[in-house]
């Protein structure tokens, strides 16, 4: 397996608008996080994740760009953006971009252009297509409820967006927008940035024709997704895009990818095929949804996450490379979907993060989770601000009548503002996020949840992720050894080994609240034990061939 930087880094994601407001008017800013860097320093990471900070009208918190040369107003100047990564420099980390490329904002020049006439120049950068029968012209289902079409008035057509009917989708199909991304990436690169993590890249392209998804159940719009995921050109574009841009840097790459299975990754990632480095894959996040996609709730089965990580590690084993995460801006937090975020809070956070960070592959941590922030649940769907969640609402109560408790139950467990409550810094009023009013409310257990609290306790989440990037950097097993499941078939244990030359990590973990018993498998031996972290006091020389877990135990044993 060849060594890279970017196998080694553990990356921390930041959403901007949520982080650290620092002039008062309650959105998060570039100065903002550049006051909190050292923070970032100390926790020990390599690589920051920055969502969107470009120019846009904000119908999805910069996911809807309307320029990509330019930084958000509430977010700052690019003076300030260069500063930002002038500091990141200086404190030896580095700087991944958001990459949103499958659409714009329908305000960017582009769109506005297109939308103008049909022999516009800049028409065929978009989709647009005429409706059949007085209809839409075929019947996708946007990601965030509704037809994925818009019928615009003044050409007569329909344009497609897999999102929000503001942002419309690019075409990929038209080598002028290709090359348009192209430069747009490499005037980022020149800046010195250090990677881009590529917003549903799987999607950019389209099975010609467009045909209509098969629809058993007569339903009004269905998932066009097998005639967007993985499209029939996707590689050609990604090997198009790496020789015009990326192999010309030495930078780091994480395409976002829903549906995309282990043998599709294989082709994405594969040292040889110089396409990226890793992708964002969703069948971990998915094991907790039911037929009708995520807000159809299903409980998790420990057995469910075991084999799906199991296939994706043997997988990409000297192949491609994995990221790992359990988190992010559109999910819910870690600790309340896989933990337990009342009375193991910390015991669970401290577990989960043991188990990706003795994974193999890159780990990626959301802002917040070093903390063990958890789900929040605001009594009014008023006080949520997600356009995902909200076009689901509507749909789901005011259009087709169903229970508002029962989708509120949904948007508990699943809704994407529980990871986007302001970041919570320290004990005072609106958590030291801001000194106006936040822009979402704050969640009410930051009292006891927050940074500084975090930062001050030796025991806390916080110092126990310092300790656990500090193996990475120290063991190189971490990073490079090879993965094995024990005990494939327990219900509570998640238990594995990493092997790297003559040593093996013995990784032994209780996802449950229950204490389970665990027995060494005879197979494993060793001559010496050392215990490199647990997150109970456990007495290193104990024998561990058989022992008792504690509720949501782990433990990482060096064994030779
Ligand atoms: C994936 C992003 O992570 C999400 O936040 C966004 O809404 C969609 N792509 C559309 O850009």
């Amino acid at each position: 397996m060849k060594k890279q930087w970017w196998k080694e880094s553990v990356v921390y994601q930041i959403y901007p608008r949520s982080f650290k407001d620092s002039n008062g008017d309650g959105i998060g800013d570039i100065q903002g996080i550049i006051s909190k860097l050292d923070y970032l320093k100390d926790l020990g990471i390599d690589v920051i994740w920055l969502s969107p900070v470009y120019k846009s009208p904000n119908d999805d918190n910069g996911y809807d760009i309307s320029d990509y040369r330019d930084i958000m107003d509430e977010f700052g100047t690019m003076a300030d953006w260069e500063e930002l990564l002038a500091e990141i420099h200086k404190r030896g980390m580095k700087l991944m971009m958001d990459l949103v490329v499958n659409h714009t904002s329908d305000e960017h020049p582009w769109f506005i252009e297109s939308r103008k006439s049909k022999d516009n120049p800049y028409r065929d950068y978009y989709i647009w297509r005429p409706g059949k029968e007085g209809k839409e012209p075929n019947n996708w289902e946007s990601c965030f409820s509704g037809s994925a079409w818009e019928y615009d008035e003044t050409t007569g057509e329909y344009y497609l967006h897999l999102f929000s009917k503001k942002q419309p989708d690019l075409n990929w199909e038209n080598p002028k927008v290709r090359q348009e991304v192209y430069d747009m990436m490499k005037f980022w690169l020149d800046k010195g940035i250090d990677g881009f993590r590529m917003d549903v890249i799987n999607f950019i392209s389209k099975v010609p024709g467009l045909p209509d998804a098969p629809n058993p159940e007569g339903k009004k719009y269905v998932s066009g997704s097998r005639f967007f995921m993985n499209g029939p050109r996707i590689h050609e574009f990604l090997q198009e895009m790496n020789r015009e841009v990326l192999s010309k840097y030495d930078v780091m790459t994480v395409g976002e990818m829903p549906g995309v299975t282990v043998e599709e990754a294989k082709l994405y990632t594969g040292e040889d095929r110089n396409e990226v480095n890793m992708v964002f894959q969703f069948e971990h996040v998915d094991l907790d949804s039911g037929p009708n996609g995520k807000w159809d709730l299903r409980p998790l089965k420990l057995r469910d996450l075991k084999e799906s990580f199991t296939k994706w590690q043997k997988g990409l084993e000297g192949v491609g490379w994995n990221s790992l995460y359990l988190n992010n801006h559109d999910q819910p937090r870690m600790v309340s979907r896989f933990g337990n975020d009342q009375e193991y809070r910390v015991e669970s956070a401290k577990m989960l993060a043991t188990f990706l960070h003795m994974l193999q592959g890159t780990p990626y941590i959301y802002q917040g989770e070093e903390i063990g922030m958890t789900n929040v649940r605001f009594d009014s769907i008023d006080d949520y601000k997600d356009i995902e969640t909200l076009n689901m609402y509507r749909e789901k109560v005011m259009e087709n009548d169903e229970d508002p408790q029962k989708v509120m139950e949904a948007i508990y467990a699943k809704g994407r503002d529980n990871a986007r409550t302001p970041f919570q810094w320290d004990d005072s009023e609106n958590a030291g996020f801001t000194t106006g009013t936040p822009w979402m409310k704050v969640n009410p257990n930051y009292k006891e949840i927050n940074a500084k609290k975090a930062v001050e306790d030796p025991n806390s989440i916080y110092h126990y992720y310092r300790k656990l990037i500090q193996l990475r950097k120290q063991y190189p097993i971490v990073v490079y050894g090879s993965y094995d499941i024990i005990l494939p078939e327990h219900e509570q244990i998640y238990a594995y080994t990493r092997t790297h030359k003559n040593e093996k990590l013995l990784v032994i973990l209780n996802f449950s609240a229950d204490q389970p018993i665990f027995e060494l498998p005879k197979e494993i031996t060793f001559t010496t034990k050392e215990l490199l972290i647990s997150n109970y006091d456990v007495n290193g020389e104990e024998a561990i061939e058989i022992f008792t877990l504690k509720p949501y135990e782990a433990r990482v044993y060096l064994l030779k």
